[in-house]
């Protein structure tokens, strides 16, 4: 009998495989989801994370180790990781590990008086373009359905407007328990994202549904989110940052224009599923992936990249801040010092916008307005001076918002209507404006959508 027993132990155990086997089959639909996303999404669309803000939550599970890989693979993407790590996770990982790894202090407790001090919890859930949570233990999911808030992470979730992913990681009998799957329908309700989980061998020797995505797939799905398809297929031409208009040979008029608010414009563009031209003064930023960029100095080379572009565009947004006058004479040697004052003699810039605008077809056109005063009646005069089917008002020339700064706050004003979006970076204003665009380009051409 000694001998027969670990024999009938091993049966039991092959039977018991082949019959977890057969109930992840049934459960194959949640796998299978996952891995559609994932096929979709291995069209290399990682290059949309950069500069993105993730906010990275890690609680307690064996896959909580996965984490420093994730962590490293959405910094190779180009995005700004910040590890929020429930208690739990901290006995499977060290923050220490994951600090080193995202160049961030990590952040463990709520009422931690000397983190708050430097970013509090609210700010760090307005600082996130997207929330993700790698792995995601049963536990968690239950405190995120039942909106609880009783640790830093589960309080970030809930005062945060950004998506909001979870990868789940358990035993596979944790995750087909109804109530696992009750909690995962009312997150899925609510909008929040399921990664994963894949089937397979776990690591307590079970095999079932529950094993968390591997970090590729998860850095691939979160840049997937980033993936709109509001504009896809559109054709957008952009204008971008100051232009220089020459006085002599080394000297110039312009303006603080630094160019982020166009650039952040064709970035989301692009990640809205545009093809991008985006016709830029000098400055000093990166050309978004997958953004065809035009280098101009004038508003005269500028009026002719746009002329020359123009053909089979369906948006243009003129972000750039044209300089109004230029030099009526340009020396053709360095002006000397004279004695006294000196007289510059400008005359106007050709406006290219107006230019536009004024034969513009078909074509969406969208300006800005940068005011001092009086925002939204001078940004309405201008709206409908220019014939354009969208304006974006920002206020220029205080410390907060406008030229050379990261945040902005603008009044979008179109014929009939008008909203505000809050001051927030220029890279989410970005993403807000061109959901606005999608939606006017829609309203307007309902034919082109259908
Ligand atoms: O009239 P104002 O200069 O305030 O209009 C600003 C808008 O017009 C911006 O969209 C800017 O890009 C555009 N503009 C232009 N050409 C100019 C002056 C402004 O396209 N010469």
């Amino acid at each position: 009998m000694p001998d027969v027993y670990p024999t009938i132990v091993q049966v039991i155990n092959v039977i018991k495989c082949y019959l977890t086997r057969f109930i992840c089959g049934l459960f194959r639909p949640v796998a299978l989801k996952a891995s559609r996303v994932n096929s979709k999404s291995e069209r290399s669309w990682v290059s949309s994370l950069t500069n993105k803000r993730i906010l990275l939550g890690v609680t307690g599970s064996i896959a909580a180790y996965k984490s420093a890989e994730l962590v490293r693979r959405l910094s190779d993407a180009g995005a700004t990781v910040q590890v929020v790590m429930t208690d739990a996770a901290q006995a499977f990982v060290t923050p220490f590990t994951l600090q080193t790894l995202s160049g961030r202090a990590v952040h463990t407790a709520l009422m931690d008086a000397e983190a708050e001090a430097t970013m509090g919890h609210i700010e760090q859930a307005r600082w996130a373009d997207l929330i993700v949570v790698a792995p995601a233990s049963a536990n968690f999911i239950a405190k995120l359905a039942a909106g609880r808030s009783d640790d830093l992470l589960s309080a970030l979730c809930l005062a945060s407007q950004a998506p909001l992913a979870v990868a789940p990681a358990m035993n596979q009998q944790m995750w087909l328990n109804e109530a696992t799957q009750a909690n995962v329908a009312s997150l899925a309700s609510r909008g929040v994202k399921l990664f994963g989980p894949a089937a397979g061998e776990q690591a307590c020797g079970e095999v079932g549904p529950g094993r968390m995505l591997e970090p590729a797939q998860i850095v691939e799905m979160s840049a997937a989110l980033f993936e709109t398809g509001q504009l896809a297929g559109r054709r957008v031409l952009i204008t971008a940052g100051p232009t220089q208009e020459d006085i002599d040979p080394v000297r110039y008029l312009s303006n603080r224009s630094s160019g982020k608010m166009g650039f952040a414009l064709a970035a989301a563009a692009v990640e809205a599923g545009a093809q991008v031209t985006l016709i830029s003064g000098p400055v000093a930023l990166p050309t978004p992936e997958r953004v065809t960029r035009i280098d101009v100095r004038s508003a005269e080379d500028m009026l002719a990249a746009v002329q020359s572009n123009l053909d089979g565009q369906e948006i243009v947004i003129a972000a750039a801040a044209v300089a109004d006058y230029r030099p009526l004479q340009v020396a053709t040697q360095k002006i000397k010092k004279q004695a006294g004052s000196a007289q510059l003699s400008l005359e106007q810039t050709p406006d290219i916008l107006e230019a536009i605008a004024a034969d513009k077809g078909g074509l969406f056109v969208v300006g800005f307005a940068a005011e001092t005063e009086h925002l939204e009646e001078n940004a309405r005069l201008k709206l409908e001076k220019k014939s354009l089917d969208m304006i974006a008002a920002n206020r220029v020339g205080s410390a907060q918002g406008g030229f050379d700064n990261d945040e902005n706050a603008l009044k979008v004003l179109w014929p009939t209507g008008g909203a505000a979006l809050p001051m927030q970076p220029k890279e989410k204003l970005a993403r807000a404006l061109i959901e606005m665009i999608a939606e006017r380009f829609d309203a307007k051409n309902p034919t082109k959508n259908s």
